[in-house]
């Protein structure tokens, strides 16, 4: 029987590691949204695990919608990203946290920004839990970050190869 972990090699995040990136990123963004009903924008698939231990140690009252964008392949190596499954809700005048598994080249991040900043949000900031160290757009500023890493492809904590791996309580790197 293949088991879950097969293919994997280093694990760059532990449970106890990611248990404390998410402590203390919601310490974070609890304080600073302290002042404001804080509207947690989830990108799908990736974004759902972290997502669903984030808004749990969030202390601050907090909505939460998700979208779902069709990922490029190297046939739109243009960055060109399509919506699959928009929010449910409006973002106008709302503090606006978008929640993010990993950022690789940015592209994806940069085209929900630009869109969701034609709806008026009263602030737009952005979470990740994982940043490859490499060159993104300039307006992809990225607010709160978990880790940085290597420009390696990882799964596990949401992340997928192919759907495989997003139920690995832990973060490795795909040999
Ligand atoms: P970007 O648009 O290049 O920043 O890539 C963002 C999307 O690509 C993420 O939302 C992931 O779905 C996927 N992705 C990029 N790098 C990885 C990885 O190392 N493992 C799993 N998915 C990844
Ligand atoms: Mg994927």
């Amino acid at each position: 029987m293949a088991h879950a972990a097969d293919g994997l090699g280093d694990v760059l995040l532990d449970q106890e590691s990611l248990q404390a990136e998410v402590t203390r990123l919601a310490e974070k963004i609890s304080s600073d949204y302290a002042d404001r009903p804080l509207h947690l924008v989830g990108v799908l698939k990736g974004a759902a695990v972290f997502l669903a231990d984030l808004m749990r140690a969030l202390t601050i009252p907090t909505s939460v919608d998700f979208i779902s964008t069709v990922p490029y392949g190297p046939v739109s190596a243009s960055g060109v990203v399509r919506i699959r499954k928009d929010l449910d809700e409006p973002i106008e005048g709302r503090a606006v946290l978008v929640i993010e598994g990993i950022c690789a080249s940015g592209r994806t991040l940069a085209y929900l920004l630009r869109n969701f900043r034609t709806r008026n949000p009263a602030s737009l900031g952005v979470c990740v839990l994982l940043a490859k160290q490499r060159e993104r757009p300039p307006d992809v500023r990225l607010d709160y970050v978990g880790r940085e890493i290597p420009d390696v492809f990882v799964v596990g904590y949401g992340l997928d190869k192919d759907e495989r791996y997003r139920n690995l309580p832990y973060v490795a790197r795909l040999t």
